[in-house]
């Protein structure tokens, strides 16, 4: 979802936005734009990719050491070059580009409307800079001033950052809700939505926070609160490698993220998990032990392919636990009214640390007196920040927009947590506990002898390929997914699927089942393998074109099935990790051979910043 770049220093600052803009291409959009300081205020925009802009600007006098970019994910007013960002305001002194929501803007818009000012967009964006511009006439004051002011009847989510064409020496950027990072450098400042665009030029880093205005000079960097109080700017260092958010020789970074796994695994137990102590150590939950051991009840808010980890969740912390456990889309929980009582325990999963709505659910129920626990993977992010106590998934940056690698890392990091909480409440014995850890421990190493099947997948892929629709199936663990293989395949195909609870789809989904529809069970060996090899004779028998996720050493379904990718054998309660990567990979060379752009599908993105 939107993304911001801004540069002010030495350097030439259109090169520094425009690489900025590609490295947030992964968060989703759907038009560009520039503003650059040189002479005059200049502002290019364009519908489309940051490529196209690129090229609608060749031959242009680009020379500017101030400027900021912006990628646009369409909310107020349809893509297109007149909506897309930075907006200049009437009397064409100031841009702005802005990340989020301002849900007031009608309001502000007719107030404006009354007094002459006419819009050339159907953005809020628009008219919260015109109020701002407003301010600084009726005010007579300077464009910090009028922001902060303009800021203080501002309703919605935001982070603008602003260039005043009679100051050019200055960016001015605030933060409520959406992500704002700071790139300090000697004699330069950048400005970005996340630190990929930045970590080539500094790796020092300052996140601003919630009513923050930052005032950037090259060097110079001034942070404030609205009510104009200095705050001292806390600057932290990136432990980010370039190399991390780049493609390293493959075609596509969801790619590179499925074969990263073995290896993101490993790094997400390495210093934590240890067989041989028969110990995991995880600062966030040690700390907080007392909390979560003792907990009512947990909570788990999550959105996307988070909602699925959180599903999992679920299963392990109920069987290992025994403690009541709900699973949440972020964005119901946020606006019902749910029973929080003291006592019970938050668990919001997220990826990005970003998302609007498992941000509001947070806060939500830290009013109403729960404990929050966040398992995150981006380092600094806005749930890492807010949550009470946590644990990073160690995933790495993950690019593409559907999620792969941090997908699994959450199971490796919920389950243990699941299995560091039973230990103390002697809810799991000794022996469980310790043959769990073994097989945990084994999770990198058998991922590392599924990724070899991704010729064989790209042949399966190649098969279904024009599918117009598809249904996922599994129990128990494999549940969940189910669900995660159905999403993979509709964000990254457009194929039509549904996931279900096998059992759940005599309850209707069977009505879709002909000789058309491929059918895809997850169904390694567990508890319920005989119930779920029933479930595959009656699709079966209704002539569905059955594919299956087994286990290794099972002879039994492909007798049934034509089509088999075959995992592992493992305990079922981490089998999730090692099922779904076929499920990946299906969607993947789907993806691919319908010649669809596989990490920035259609109206998707990778970071949800707004409700
Ligand atoms: C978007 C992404 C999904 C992700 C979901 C939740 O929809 O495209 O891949 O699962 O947001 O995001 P989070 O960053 O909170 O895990």
């Amino acid at each position: 979802m939107c993304g911001i770049v801004a540069y002010i220093g030495h350097r030439e600052a259109y090169p520094v936005i425009l690489k900025g803009l590609k490295r947030l291409e992964y968060r989703g959009y759907d038009s560009a734009g520039v503003a650059l300081l040189n002479d005059g205020l200049k502002v290019f925009k364009k519908k489309g990719m940051v490529a196209d802009l690129e090229e609608s600007l060749i031959g242009e006098n680009l020379h500017a050491h101030s400027g900021i970019g912006h990628t646009r994910w369409a909310t107020h007013g349809e893509p297109s070059d007149r909506n897309a960002h930075p907006h200049q305001s009437s009397n064409g002194k100031l841009a702005m580009i802005h990340n989020g929501i301002i849900e007031n803007y009608t309001q502000l818009k007719n107030e404006l409307q009354k007094k002459g000012y006419q819009f050339k967009s159907d953005t809020d964006t628009e008219v919260l800079l015109n109020f701002i511009e407003d301010i600084q006439k009726n005010n007579q004051c300077g464009l910090e001033e009028a922001v902060r002011i303009a800021l203080k009847r501002v309703v919605g989510a935001y982070v603008i950052v602003l260039i005043d064409q009679d100051h050019p020496d200055t960016l001015i950027a605030a933060r409520k809700g959406s992500p704002l990072v700071i790139g300090v450098g000697k004699g330069e400042h950048f400005l970005a939505s996340d630190a990929s665009p930045i970590i080539e030029y500094t790796k020092e880093v300052v996140y601003v926070n919630d009513y923050e205005l930052a005032i950037l000079k090259p060097d110079e960097l001034i942070l404030k609160n609205l009510g104009n109080e200095k705050i001292t700017p806390f600057i932290q260092k990136l432990d980010l490698e370039l190399a991390a958010i780049e493609k390293g020789g493959y075609d596509h970074f969801m790619l590179k993220e499925i074969f990263e796994q073995p290896d993101t695994i490993f790094d997400c137990l390495r210093g934590r998990l240890d067989i041989h102590k028969g110990t995991i150590t995880m600062a966030g939950v040690q700390n907080h032990m007392e909390k979560l051991m003792h907990a009512n009840r947990i909570i788990i808010v999550a959105c996307g392919t988070s909602w699925h980890a959180g599903l999992i969740a679920e299963y392990v912390f109920e069987e290992l636990c025994r403690v009541p456990v709900e699973v949440e889309y972020a964005s119901e929980f946020r606006y019902r009214n749910p029973v929080i009582r003291q006592g019970d325990v938050i668990i919001a999963i997220s990826q990005s640390g970003e998302t609007a709505d498992t941000i509001v659910a947070i806060e939500k129920a830290r009013e109403q007196g729960a404990f929050i626990f966040g398992v995150v993977n981006v380092v600094g992010s806005s749930i890492a920040r807010i949550s009470d106590a946590g644990a990073y998934t160690h995933a790495g940056p993950e690019i593409g927009v559907a999620s792969t690698k941090a997908f699994t890392a959450q199971l490796a990091v919920l389950t243990m947590i699941a299995l560091k909480i039973a230990k103390e409440k002697k809810t799991i014995s000794e022996e469980r506990y310790l043959q769990l850890l073994n097989e945990m421990h084994e999770i990198p190493e058998k991922l590392r002898e599924i990724l070899p099947l991704n010729e064989q997948i790209r042949a399966l892929a190649e098969k279904h390929k024009d599918a117009k629709d598809a249904l996922y199936l599994g129990r128990g663990y494999n549940f969940p997914v189910a669900l995660e293989g159905a999403l993979k395949l509709k964000e990254i195909s457009y194929i039509h699927a549904e996931g279900y609870a096998a059992a759940e789809m005599k309850h209707g989904p069977i009505a879709l089942v002909d000789e058309q529809l491929p059918v895809v069970f997850v169904a390694t060996r567990d508890s319920y393998h005989e119930k779920i090899i029933s479930n595959i004779q009656e699709i079966k028998a209704r002539k569905g074109k059955i594919i299956a996720v087994i286990s290794e050493g099972d002879e039994v379904i492909p007798m049934m099935a034509p089509d088999i990718m075959r995992v592992p054998n493992a305990d079922e309660l981490v089998a999730p990790m090692l099922s779904v990567i076929p499920l990946q990979l299906f969607a993947y060379h789907i993806g691919v051979a319908k010649g669809y752009n596989v990490d920035k599908p259609r109206n998707l993105a990778k970071s949800v910043t707004v409700e």
